[in-house]
């Protein structure tokens, strides 16, 4: 992984800074957030897709950077530029492990991605918060519904449920794997902020979090089975993204959901130095009320594309409409007054 002093060295050298990310995932919204706060912006396009971005005014970059794949970031223009990278899911994953060595300011800490991208080390992350989570087991512990995820899956794609070890054995054999106890329950996304610099919001060890939204995610074929079913059939359960929608908590959840961000966010600290601005913890709530994660996301979600102009949440921390792409911006404006960008790039 690059020294963070090269990335300070770098950081050193900008007098003003720009915004840039990949023309994908979540990249309209932050880049109208970022024209919102008066910050220029980059858009680091594939070819052939610089016309559909051009297509929304407000959704646009200022400038494009074109590039026959999304695996080869160009780091030296983007320094030229002055560009801080906002790092969303697709970022992560088109760039593959080249993200912990690019040599590029990216807002966040890049650790972060490591501790993602192996499911037992989040895992181990979300133990070390103290939150529940859904058994993992043993394929002779299986007996009942659980669910087989498969490293690297991404969006759910290939995952699938066995329902005992014998079937275990039989379909899944020796592959590598996680097991999952199976729950079930009512999902829910929530779109946590950390700041090391803001007075608004819930108390962390280290700063304050801002919840800027909830979603839920729409996943076929899980999300519709109900008609097959009713009409006879027995399709397979799957849960390829399809979409999300918006969703708001009752109001006796909220502290539920608070501490598990404020868990989370202080296990960051705890293990490898913090995450910065947005992340996400994918929950499952079943009809006792208990709180099942299973996921973190230690980035800017796809779900917060539900609320560019803030959301039901968000509306009691700011006057203005305040998205999660219009927050990150404003968060790297108030660092870079502070003097303090070091503090939130890595
Ligand atoms: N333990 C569980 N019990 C019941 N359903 C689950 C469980 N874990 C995951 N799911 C379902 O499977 C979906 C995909 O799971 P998961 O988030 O682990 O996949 P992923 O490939 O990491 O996806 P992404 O990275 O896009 O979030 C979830 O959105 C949820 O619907
Ligand atoms: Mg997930």
């Amino acid at each position: 992984m690059l020294e963070k002093e090269k990335i300070e060295e770098i950081l050193s050298g900008y007098k003003k800074f720009k915004i840039a990310t990949i023309c994908s995932h979540s990249s309209l919204q932050i880049f109208k957030g970022a024209r919102e706060e008066g910050i220029k912006t980059i858009g680091i396009v594939q070819k052939g897709k610089q016309e559909l971005y051009e297509s929304f005014p407000y959704g646009t970059p200022d400038e494009f950077i074109e590039v026959d794949n999304y695996s080869q970031i160009p780091d030296k223009e983007l320094v030229d530029k002055n560009a801080i990278i906002i790092p969303h899911g697709s970022f992560v994953e088109y760039t593959g492990p080249k993200f912990d060595d690019l040599e590029v300011p990216i807002y966040g800490n890049r650790q972060s991605a490591m501790w993602e991208r192996s499911r037992t080390k989040m895992f181990e992350w979300m133990a070390h918060a103290g939150i529940k989570r859904p058994k993992i087991l043993e394929p002779d512990q299986i007996d009942g519904p659980a669910l087989v995820k498969f490293p690297g899956a991404k969006g759910g794609r290939g995952y699938t449920i066995v329902n005992g070890t014998k079937e275990f054995e039989e379909r899944i054999g020796d592959r590598e794997c996680m097991i999952q106890e199976f729950i079930i329950g009512v999902r829910a996304y929530p779109h946590y902020f950390f700041s090391p610099f803001t007075k608004v919001g819930y108390k962390t060890k280290h700063g304050k979090i801002e919840l800027l939204g909830v979603d839920t995610r729409v996943e076929s074929s899980a999300d519709e089975i109900a008609r097959a079913v009713s009409i006879g059939l027995k399709p397979k359960l799957a849960f390829t993204v399809i979409g999300n929608q918006a969703m708001v908590l009752r109001e006796s959840l909220l502290y539920n959901y608070m501490e598990i961000g404020k868990k989370v966010s202080d296990a960051s600290f705890d293990l490898f130095g913090g995450i910065y601005g947005p992340y996400c913890v994918e929950t499952i709530i079943n009809e006792d009320l208990e709180i099942y994660s299973f996921e973190i996301s230690a980035r800017i979600v796809a779900g917060t594309n539900i609320y560019p102009d803030g959301s039901p949440y968000s509306t009691y921390y700011y006057k203005e409409p305040m998205s999660t792409g219009r927050r990150i911006a404003r968060e790297l404006k108030i660092a870079h007054k502070k003097k303090k960008l070091n503090e939130i790039i890595y």
